[in-house]
């Protein structure tokens, strides 16, 4: 983790919570006043961002959501454009989730309009990319990586626009993870596609690592070299092991 980039500690709570869960996010906020060193999220599903970001308004924890529709408005039946999420108080929006890539049959280029509209509505976008456990086992996880990247992300982003999340679609929701000498490798490689592309402003782009992070193996995980954060499913659920996690940091 580089002096230069701020890590963020994001939790992803998927199709999970209702509003009584608002008690999860009084706890999180009353922890993270000893957290000063990383910026804390958490991206509830859409029905709660509004009250969310009113809890946590002023206080240190940013409200994301985990999805938006590339048009600002229009004919669009059960979508949310990014326009509507800001209006709601949410400052980030993940995209390119790999549950999205799977079941709603988004590609790349879906991805890509969808960290534009982002930028366009001043929302941060959390842009996954990742391997599945056959393409791992066959040895392309760095081609499908590289290929995720070149085209989900936008020709003019920056690290105030984009965070990539490095997400091994094996390692979500299984307890697996990937050695720290796999991650290193492909973060390294993030890095250098990044710079490549981006220029070298590119060493500011946070690059988090998700899939499986827990508080007993955080430690580990976060002090892989360009790792700058995660972004956590299950266990953001629990406000004491989100803070556990985000806590490596302190
Ligand atoms: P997990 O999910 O931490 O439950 O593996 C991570 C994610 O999908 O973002």
């Amino acid at each position: 983790m580089s002096a230069r980039r701020r890590p963020l500690v994001a939790g992803n709570w998927k199709m999970n919570g209702l509003r009584a869960c608002a008690r999860e996010l009084a706890a999180i906020i009353a922890g993270a006043g000893e957290l000063s060193a990383v910026e804390l999220m958490v991206c509830p599903p859409a029905t709660l961002i509004a009250e969310f970001a009113g809890f946590a308004g002023g206080t240190p924890v940013a409200i994301g959501a985990q999805d938006c529709h590339p048009e600002p408005a229009g004919a669009f039946t059960g979508d949310i454009s990014a326009e509507m999420l800001r209006d709601a108080g949410a400052t980030a929006v993940i995209v390119g989730h790999s549950e999205r890539r799977t079941f709603h049959k988004e590609t790349d280029a879906d991805v890509r309009a969808k960290a534009l509209a982002a930028r366009r509505a001043s929302l941060l976008a959390i842009v996954c990319v990742g391997e599945t456990r056959a393409e791992r086992e066959g040895g392309s996880a760095l081609e499908v990586v590289r290929s995720q990247l070149d085209g989900s992300l936008p020709d003019g982003s920056t690290a105030d626009t984009v965070v990539v999340a490095y997400e091994p679609v094996w390692a979500i929701g299984t307890g697996l993870t990937p050695t720290t000498n796999d991650i290193a490798e492909i973060h390294g490689f993030i890095r250098q596609r990044l710079a490549s592309r981006f220029g070298s402003t590119m060493g500011t782009m946070r690059i988090l690592y998700g899939g499986s992070v827990k508080p007993s193996n955080a430690k580990e995980l976060m002090s892989v070299a360009d790792v700058d954060g995660a972004l956590v499913g299950g266990a953001s659920l629990n406000a004491q092991e989100f803070l556990a996690v985000a806590g490596v940091y302190r």
